[in-house]
């Protein structure tokens, strides 16, 4: 079976999401392997977001990514990260179908897209990068 990092971003644990979407991971049939909650530093964010550096949502992503607690999971399911990425939806709340994470509970905050209350990895070699830095 497969793991992925799932985060749920500081909008979701603002709003008292936190069960809400661990409830649509566990009702899929994913098993929550692992699971902290913490404010991370910058350092992390840089890391984590690597791929990212150089564009011009970069230092926005990371200053929301540090402006509260978010809760790091470590779940665990047959094709969990493709899967995963299915609940989410797709990265703009705004054109996020229904029935995903992101077009059910997603809010459209203007240019402030990085608040999309959760994160999924992108493919197994970004799954095992991501839970070494985050567990
Ligand atoms: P993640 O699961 O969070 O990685 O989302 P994703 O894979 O759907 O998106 P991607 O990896 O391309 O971007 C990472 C994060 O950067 C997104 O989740 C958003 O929070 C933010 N982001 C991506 N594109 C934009 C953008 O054009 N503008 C802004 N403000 N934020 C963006
Ligand atoms: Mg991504």
């Amino acid at each position: 079976t497969q793991q992925t990092l799932v985060l749920i971003k500081p909008d979701g644990v603002k709003r008292n999401l936190i069960g809400e979407i661990i409830s649509r991971l566990e009702a899929k049939g994913y098993v929550v392997a692992d699971l902290k909650k913490f404010t991370p530093t910058k350092d992390l964010l840089h890391k984590h977001y690597a791929e990212h550096e150089g564009k011009p949502f970069f230092e926005p992503l990371v200053e929301f990514m540090s402006s509260g607690d978010v809760v790091a999971i470590k779940l665990e399911g047959h094709r969990v990260i493709e899967g995963f990425r299915s609940l989410a939806g797709a990265t703009d709340p705004t054109v996020a179908l229904p029935g995903t994470i992101r077009g059910d509970l997603g809010r459209d905050w203007g240019l402030k897209v990085q608040q999309n209350l959760v994160h999924g990895s992108d493919s197994e070699e970004s799954a095992a990068r991501e839970l070494a830095l985050w567990f």
